[in-house]
């Protein structure tokens, strides 16, 4: 049994300690706003937070997250009021929308840690992909929170 919290509360995941903490959240707890892309790490679509850090969940074992705190885009507000929620609406960012959960979190992990980051930072921080090609407006969305 894997121990961890998600979103608040305590989970207890039965299930092989070498699963893929995104199969975790999606299949067990059912936490779905959370995506797989790739799988190897490369997308960005799985981004959770754990412990304060944007990581990508499809890379991490459920073992590597024992007794983590793990936040979710299902609770990273409670009615989409975090100020990169907002700015993500205000700058209607998404086309498809499908990276954008992964997305906001890299973003909001930033921001919590750097309220004026440089492009540089941003650059190195968000390497989220987007097939949309929304990227113009996302810098504009993390300009706006930022602020
Ligand atoms: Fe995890 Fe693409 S699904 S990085």
């Amino acid at each position: 049994m894997t121990r961890m919290t998600v979103n608040g509360q305590p989970v207890h995941y039965r299930m092989d300690p070498r699963t893929p903490l995104l199969w975790a959240l999606r299949d067990a707890s059912n936490l779905t706003g959370t995506k797989y892309g790739c799988g190897i790490g490369m997308c960005g679509a799985c981004t959770v937070n754990l412990d304060g850090r944007a990581v990508r969940s499809c890379q991490i074992s459920i073992a590597d997250a024992e007794g983590a705190f793990i936040t979710t885009i299902e609770a990273l507000s409670r009615s989409r009021d975090h100020p990169v929620q907002q700015a993500w609406i205000e700058k209607m960012v998404p086309q498809c929308g499908y990276c954008q959960s992964g997305v906001i979190m890299a973003v909001a992990a930033l921001i919590d840690g750097n309220a004026n980051p440089s492009d540089d930072e941003i650059d190195e921080a968000v390497t989220n992909i987007c097939r949309c090609g929304t990227y113009p407006r996302m810098r504009e969305a993390i300009r706006l929170a930022a602020r």
